[in-house]
């Protein structure tokens, strides 16, 4: 029984031994929780495993077809494993730990949950120990299954996306069935979030009880959503490391762990799920924990690979006036890196464009009163390097099969030691003599031909990969525990709980257009909090730089646009759009954000942040695109306290917190239509946002 903040988790072992979920949901007193259900199973067709919400089902013995969490295979060839409960242990007031045995093979399985109860979230993850003296073979090692309450039919939120493009809110009912989401890149990849949240299909923003989760692990994953008939609907989520192409050998005396996962149930709709996710994510997950981020400026967009000592102190120079605080240099900056075809593992400074090494633009940068940020691409390799042309064999690749380039690169086996360690050497080495507080992280590929790890099980090589990328990120944060991380895969390709426990921020996606990034923001902040969310100003697109301004301003600011070519007003408006951005930060990052309106789909949304203690807030309106005559939908604010009194830039007079939540307010973003010289001109309001602090009247 593990009772949080508002909901209760309850497991049991029923009569005839299996570990099964007694209850999910709104906080009971233990004395209502339902005992652990028994089952005699169904017919021929079906035994009891069948019809059971199993918390770790194990596959191989008795009726069971529905999604088991761990399949294994003994060296004797058996392939059904039967666990039995055999004890369980508290550690604190906070960790379960469940141990099962297999009931003949020397085999255990510890199941580890953790609460969080002030975000009403658990997490699990497990350790497969085989405490025999031959070896076992795991082909499926999930972190565990989730079970809502039976009885209702769920619609599965999730988010779906593409480079350029991601993150974007799905809601599908759950068919009978099996419906599985997944990635098989090796990463986590643009196409789906490794994130769920299931309601009956009448939650809204505010209101309405979800169940979602998430996973915490960067390589090829799964989640598995299976619908049965049985108790009149019975749906399970599994979520794990993907079994796709996975093995895993245990040897004698050795153990396994799974990535985490984290769930939570709330009745306050997918706003109050994501913002128990932001907490999560700020307070427990997040390297350097809550704490706001710097205002940068990134060269990628300005200058591509055109990049060099006086280009880039003049970018610089521009950005430390408009107030930037980070500087950060992109691609290529590095030996031979002239273009996306070489240089890729040569990680020196390019003698060419930076003469005297990076000393001298990094303090200029720092003499401007910028911190230096670096962009790098640990994990690959272009065919032309001399880091290839050295180790051909680094590559992930199977003999006589081509070796497919993506981007013109290869991807390095991050499995293999020697390849970690030389990584390790080189970004200690970059970071070691230079000043550097920020390094993006990119990886622009995904896995094909997934050969290279020459173990007892070739397939291994799935996690082990993922396992020494981490290994490299722990290293090196142990050694520069000051650098700020970003992680970054063609944009939003690795964004998940794992990495951000090495990684303290997130480029969202490749796409800077603005109309754009206002509904993959939205898509982002389902998991995401603004603190990891790093957005930039470009020159992307067509719209205001106002506009431009206020859609960033939602997340992490940054800039990325070619300074050099903008005017003497662009530079004004921006430095005052920087400047009221450092004072509304901490709200936007480290604050409670409720989506009031929705920007997918729709042509006028906004968004709200309130601090902690409700003393302010900032509310952020843009349109889109109203036909007109427009209406402008009432907006209801939130997280304000009912009694005290708030005043909002741009209206007059203070209300009370209880009335703008109430009552509402609009913001009209109106078209105008302006006579000039006898001819009147329409000018329509699409396109157009507003950006009102909130302030609580003091006393
Ligand atoms: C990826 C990143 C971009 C940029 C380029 C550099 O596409 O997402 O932001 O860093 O690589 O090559």
């Amino acid at each position: 029984m593990l009772h949080l903040h508002r909901s209760s988790y309850a497991l049991g072992v029923n009569r005839a031994g299996f570990l099964v979920n007694r209850y999910w949901g709104a906080r009971l007193p233990t004395e209502s929780i339902p005992d652990a259900a028994d089952s005699e199973g169904w017919a021929s067709f079906n035994g009891p495993g069948q019809l059971l919400p199993e918390e770790y089902p194990a596959w191989g013995s008795g009726l069971s077809y529905v999604e088991p969490c761990l399949k294994a295979t003994f060296a004797d060839g058996v392939r059904a494993l039967d666990l039995r409960v055999v004890g369980a242990e508290v550690n604190g007031e906070r960790e379960l730990i469940i141990q099962l045995r297999d009931n003949h093979y020397p085999l255990r399985v510890s199941l580890l949950y953790r609460a969080h109860p002030t975000h009403d979230l658990i997490e699990r993850s497990v350790t497969i120990h085989n405490d025999g003296d031959t070896p076992v073979r795991l082909e499926r090692a999930f972190s565990a299954q989730w079970h809502p309450p039976a009885g209702h039919s769920y619609r599965l939120s999730h988010l779906t996306g593409r480079w350029l493009d991601e993150w974007h809110i799905r809601r599908d009912r759950l068919p009978h069935g099996t419906t599985r989401l997944e990635s098989r890149r090796i990463m986590t990849g643009h196409q789906h979030s490794s994130w769920f949240a299931l309601d009956d299909g009448g939650a809204g923003e505010e209101t309405g009880e979800v169940w979602f989760g998430a996973l915490a692990w960067s390589g090829s994953w799964a989640l598995t959503a299976e619908v049965t008939d049985f108790e009149s609907q019975m749906t399970r989520v599994s979520l794990g490391v993907n079994d796709w192409d996975f093995a895993w050998q245990v040897p004698p005396g050795d153990t396994f762990t799974t990535p985490a996962t984290i769930a939570g149930w709330t009745d306050g709709g997918f706003g109050a799920a994501s913002r128990a996710l932001h907490d999560h994510i700020r307070e427990d997950v997040l390297p350097h924990g809550v704490t706001s981020h710097n205002v940068l400026y990134n060269s990628w967009e300005a200058t591509l690979f055109d990049v060099d000592e006086p280009g880039q102190t003049a970018l610089a120079e521009i950005a430390a006036d408009l107030g930037v605080e980070l500087f950060v240099m992109d691609d290529g900056w590095f030996k031979g890196r002239h273009h996306d075809r070489a240089g890729l593992g040569d990680w020196s400074p390019d003698t060419a464009k930076f003469p005297h090494g990076l000393k001298p633009l990094i303090d200029r940068v720092n003499a401007l009163g910028m911190g230096f940020g670096i962009w790098v691409e640990p994990e690959m390799v272009n065919p032309d390097s001399d880091l290839y042309r050295a180790h051909p064999d680094w590559v992930i690749h199977f003999p006589n099969r081509e070796r497919t380039t993506a981007r013109n690169q290869l991807m390095l086996n991050m499995a293999r030691e020697e390849v970690q360690d030389y990584t390790i050497q080189w970004l200690d080495a970059l970071l070691g003599n230079h000043k550097i507080s920020f390094v993006k992280w990119d990886a622009n590929r995904n896995v094909s031909e997934p050969g290279g790890w020459y173990g007892e099980e070739a397939r291994e090589l799935w996690v082990r990969y993922t396992q020494g990328v981490y290994r490299v990120f722990e290293t090196i944060r142990a050694r520069h525990p000051h650098v700020v991380f970003q992680s970054c895969s063609g944009g939003g390709g690795r964004a998940d709980l794992g990495i951000l426990r090495h990684a303290d921020q997130i480029w969202v996606s490749d796409n800077t257009e603005p109309a754009a990034r206002l509904g993959i923001q939205e898509g982002f902040s389902q998991v995401f909090p603004a603190s990891v969310m790093e957005a930039w100003v470009t020159d992307a697109g067509t719209l205001s730089l106002d506009f431009r301004f206020a859609v960033s301003m939602c997340g992490a600011l940054g800039i990325g646009a070619n300074l050099l070519k903008w005017s003497d007003e662009e530079r004004r408006k921006a430095k005052a759009w920087v400047a009221l951005y450092k004072q509304i930060r901490d709200v936007v990052q480290l604050g409670d954000q409720y989506r009031l309106l929705p920007a997918q789909g729709q042509g006028y949304s906004a968004v709200q942040y309130m601090a902690k203690d409700a003393s302010e807030g900032v509310l952020f309106v843009f349109r889109t695109h109203l036909a007109e005559p427009a209406t402008f939908p009432t907006l209801y604010l939130r997280g304000m306290k009912d009694d005290a009194r708030y005043t909002i830039e741009g209206l007059d007079g203070a209300r009370s917190g209880a009335a703008w939540m109430r009552a509402g307010l609009q913001v009209p973003l109106k078209s105008e239509i302006v006579w000039t010289h006898g001819t009147m001109e329409y000018r329509i309001g699409d396109f157009t946002a507003a950006v009102r602090r909130i302030a609580r009247v003091p006393g």
